[in-house]
């Protein structure tokens, strides 16, 4: 008997239930169903399949490789404080793009797009606000911003989140780019380390980070560890780094910190004030970044500051509450320079896509933070281990 390629396909794709490409550029099969891993209840997350909707002409489909999951997420997982259930979480996700609407010609950097790349998403900013509209460069504080993965669910696009399999890239404001020459652990930490390199960027303001810095960073967790790696990066080699657990604290060491104190062990703040001052010039360091989360610390850290020194508050992305100081010591006698930062713009992202790369060169070994990985239906587990800190950074990786 003969049988035609053609044919063959035809049968290929009955059996695999694959139905025709979508009316895109794309010449790659898609699946008529897609796989979300959807929070249907606090603490309950669900995996369900949907159709994948038609790609428009301005859409992109992407096949999930894998995302990170943020705190932001076990946050949301933990009793849906933003209110989105039912929702598809995952916004530090990437994969490959499998069909393409014939409008798209570039990514958010003008850099030329087609089926079969590596990509990622960063904001989707209203254009519509204050913001929006007179400040374009700080669309980070955008009123309305919004993110795939912080979605609620409609039946229209079910695929807006990246713990999936696939993510549907669809609607005004939405930001992108091709991110081919990073492997997948690089691609999974690239908003993570966006949130990092916006920070430096917040703190360069007050010019007091330089080659010859004394910096600390304050709490280890994935935020802290990539804010040593991005100061590394930018030559920064004075760093002290403050947690209270070992395996954190070993892994600050690895990625270049020089002095690494326990607060669990060193418990009196005074002594711990008399070590970092040793190992910053006497005097305190120049620049201290605050990725606790922990108001306890946050009050803290004005201590371990110089006078005319500098800080970053960039650990509180959720309200944990609030802290007194006594303003004439910790802030106005010491001239503190003091910023926040929040998030990051999409402007961000090249450089981030540049801190990684550097990050390579120089082997500081980022991807070691990646310490457990789990497939789609067992993100319950994966939100559990997040929870009980065994890790550092947990990630949902394709099958
Ligand atoms: N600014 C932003 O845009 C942004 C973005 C994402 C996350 N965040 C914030 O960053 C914070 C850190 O995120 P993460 O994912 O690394 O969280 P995490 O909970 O994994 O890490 C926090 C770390 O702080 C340590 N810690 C607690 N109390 C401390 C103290 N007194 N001294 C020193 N260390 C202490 C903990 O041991 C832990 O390792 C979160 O609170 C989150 O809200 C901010
Ligand atoms: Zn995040
Ligand atoms: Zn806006």
């Amino acid at each position: 008997m003969n049988i035609s390629s053609s044919q063959v396909e035809s049968i290929v794709r009955k059996i695999l239930g694959e139905t025709s490409p979508a009316k895109s550029a794309s010449s790659a099969k898609i699946p008529a169903t897609a796989k979300v891993a959807m929070l249907t209840a606090p603490k309950k997350i669900e995996v369900k399949e949907f159709p994948i909707p038609t790609v428009g002409d301005n859409d992109i489909l992407v096949k999930v490789e894998g995302c990170g999951v943020c705190g932001t997420d076990v946050h949301e997982w933990k009793g849906d404080p933003f209110g989105i259930i039912p929702v598809t979480l995952g916004h530090e996700g990437t994969g490959e793009i499998v069909a393409l609407g014939k409008n798209i010609k570039a990514d958010t950097a003008g850099n030329p797009i087609k089926v079969g790349d590596k990509i990622v998403t960063s904001v989707i900013s209203c254009g519509e606000c204050f913001v929006c509209r007179n400040k374009p460069a700080n669309t980070n504080l955008c009123d309305k911003q919004g993110v795939f993965g912080l979605i609620p669910h409609s039946d229209a696009n079910p695929l807006t989140g990246w713990f999936a399999s696939h993510l549907l890239i669809s609607g005004k404001g939405s930001t992108y780019f091709v991110v081919n020459d990073l492997d997948l652990k690089e691609r999974m930490l690239l908003e993570l380390a966006c949130v990092c390199v916006h920070a430096l960027k917040r703190a360069n303001t007050t010019g007091l980070i330089n080659f010859n810095s004394k910096v600390l960073v304050q709490g280890l967790g994935p935020v802290g560890l990539v804010m040593i790696s991005v100061l590394r990066a930018a030559g920064v080699n004075h760093i002290v780094a403050i947690d209270g657990t070992p395996k954190r604290l070993e892994m600050a060491k690895k990625l270049g910190a020089k002095t690494v104190i326990s607060f669990k062990e060193v418990t009196s703040l005074e002594e711990r004030v008399n070590i970092v001052k040793k190992a910053a010039n006497g005097v305190g360091v120049d620049f201290a970044f605050q990725c606790t989360g922990a108001p306890m610390a946050a009050k803290d850290i004005y201590e371990y500051i110089r006078r005319g020194g500098g800080m970053c508050e960039m650990g509180f992305f959720v309200n944990n509450g609030e802290y007194t100081v006594n303003p004439h010591f910790a802030m106005c006698n010491k001239e503190i320079n003091i910023v926040g930062s929040w998030d990051y713009s999409a402007d961000d992202y090249p450089t981030t896509m540049a801190f990684l790369r550097q990050a390579r060169e120089m082997n500081i070994p980022i991807k070691e933070l990646i310490t457990h990985t789990f497939p789609l239906d067992q993100l319950n587990e994966a939100m559990e281990v997040n929870v009980s800190q065994q890790g550092i950074k947990i990630c949902y990786v394709a099958e």
